[in-house]
């Protein structure tokens, strides 16, 4: 009895963990991020190298490092925050931030601080992982 519910447990486990792990690594629409791109950063963000408008291009994001933006004078929240925990940009700081800025800056840098991408907010998960999915080609 002992036996078969440790066995049960343990299988229970193993398909949980095999249902997990598929999600956390899904693989993002790249059509649709370039999509939302459009609509949610395209004012903001070039996609072309050097190229700056009110933020710096997102081309080669994946892997620059916090601050080394080429023309780009980065606000006091994003200093702050880089000063504090300087990181490179990958899936998952880049997923927490467009999900919250304000709210990523304000947690690495210790303190509250703005950015000036407070109101882009990607709510939805699908949206963020199909975004990181495109940012992913620009290289
Ligand atoms: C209102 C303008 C605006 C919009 C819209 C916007 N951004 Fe930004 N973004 C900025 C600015 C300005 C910075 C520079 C950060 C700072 O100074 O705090 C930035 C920085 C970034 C960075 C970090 C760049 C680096 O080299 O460190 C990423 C990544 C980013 N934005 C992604 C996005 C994505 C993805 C979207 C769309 C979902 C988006 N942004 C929408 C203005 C904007």
């Amino acid at each position: 009895m002992t036996r078969s519910i440790t066995g049960l447990v343990a299988s229970a486990a193993i398909a949980g963990f095999m249902v997990a792990s598929p999600a956390s690594a899904a693989e993002g629409d790249v059509a649709k991020g370039e999509r939302t791109y459009k609509t949610k950063c395209r004012s903001c963000h070039a996609v072309k190298p050097d190229v700056k408008r009110v933020g710096p291009s997102l081309f080669a994001i994946m892997g620059r490092k916090c601050g080394t933006a080429p023309k780009t004078r980065f606000s006091k929240g994003y200093k702050a925050a880089c000063e504090a925990k300087s990181f490179t940009w990958d899936e998952a700081s880049i997923d927490a931030y467009i999900k919250d800025p304000a709210g990523y800056m304000s947690e690495l840098a210790g303190k509250k601080v703005s950015s000036p991408m407070r109101a882009v907010r990607i709510r939805k998960e699908s949206d963020r992982v199909n975004i990181i999915a495109y940012l992913k080609t620009l290289k």
